[in-house]
């Protein structure tokens, strides 16, 4: 049995006070719903605000990126030591990190490695833009992210990752994917790619979520499908009343 997993993605929004705010008003709800993995995930400022509100409620705090080395002259970036002083989690290779800031699957590799090294829970993401879907490239597209995203790490490690399906159509646009079709890229591209990887029973191991346009109207949907974990959840995150929502209706 895989436990149930939902991360909420706030991106770029919610300055420090807003996320003490925030924080401060989901997290009695979200104490209360149990049977489910949570996490927040505010921007790297937001971070040690939101670490002193959360500390010993059983809600985990992530990062949305993080550099791959350990140190050293990387103006701007924030390495995974740092990280794992606030968090437990770490967002690698989200569609926008990929489309905006030239993310490949190597350097979504590196920064898996780097978080096996520091003991972070990554979530990586994969998923196909509306080009590739309507070209029918997704089975290409998220075997080829998953498998060179994902190699490499230690057979105690691997069962551990969390990957995030995020069909890059349905991310902020209102236009989830179906439940059904989510199900069907999970079951039949992306856990066989992790098996080939790693074996079957680490496929089976493994939290995959459903990410892209997830509210609480629409969790359901997903959280119904038996190889759909959780979600990854982005403009929903930030509404106090359909993030609680969504994680109440993830419990197995
Ligand atoms: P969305 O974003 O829920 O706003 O579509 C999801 C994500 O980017 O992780």
């Amino acid at each position: 049995m895989r436990t149930p997993f939902v991360a909420g993605n706030w991106k770029m929004n919610k300055t420090i006070a807003e996320t003490r705010d925030l924080v401060s008003a989901m997290s009695s709800k979200l104490r209360e719903i149990s049977g489910v993995e949570k996490v927040l995930c505010p921007p790297f400022m937001s971070l040690a605000a939101a670490f002193a509100l959360l500390e010993g409620s059983g809600i985990g705090l992530g990062a949305q990126n993080m550099h791959w080395e350990e140190k050293g002259a990387f103006t701007g970036e924030v390495a995974p030591g740092m990280v794992k002083e606030l968090c437990g989690y770490v967002i690698l290779g989200h569609s926008e990190r990929r489309a905006y800031f030239g993310e490949t699957d190597e350097i979504v590799h590196r920064k898996l490695i780097a978080a096996q090294k520091f003991g972070l829970t990554p979530i990586v993401c994969v998923g196909e833009t509306l080009e590739q879907y309507e070209s029918n490239q997704t089975r290409e597209v998220v075997t080829r992210q998953t498998s060179l995203g994902l190699k490499g790490v230690s057979a105690e490690f691997a069962p551990r990752i969390v990957v995030a399906y995020e069909p890059v159509w349905a991310i902020g646009t209102g236009r989830a994917s179906t439940g059904e079709a989510a199900n069907v890229v999970i079951k039949d591209f992306i856990r066989p790619a992790i098996a080939e990887l790693y074996g079957e029973q680490a496929a089976q191991a493994i939290r995959v979520l459903y990410g892209g346009s997830v509210t609480g109207a629409n969790a359901a949907e997903f959280f119904s499908q038996p190889d759909v974990d959780g979600a990854l959840v982005g403009g929903a995150s930030l509404k106090v009343d359909d993030f609680v929502q969504i994680v109440s209706q993830s419990k197995s």
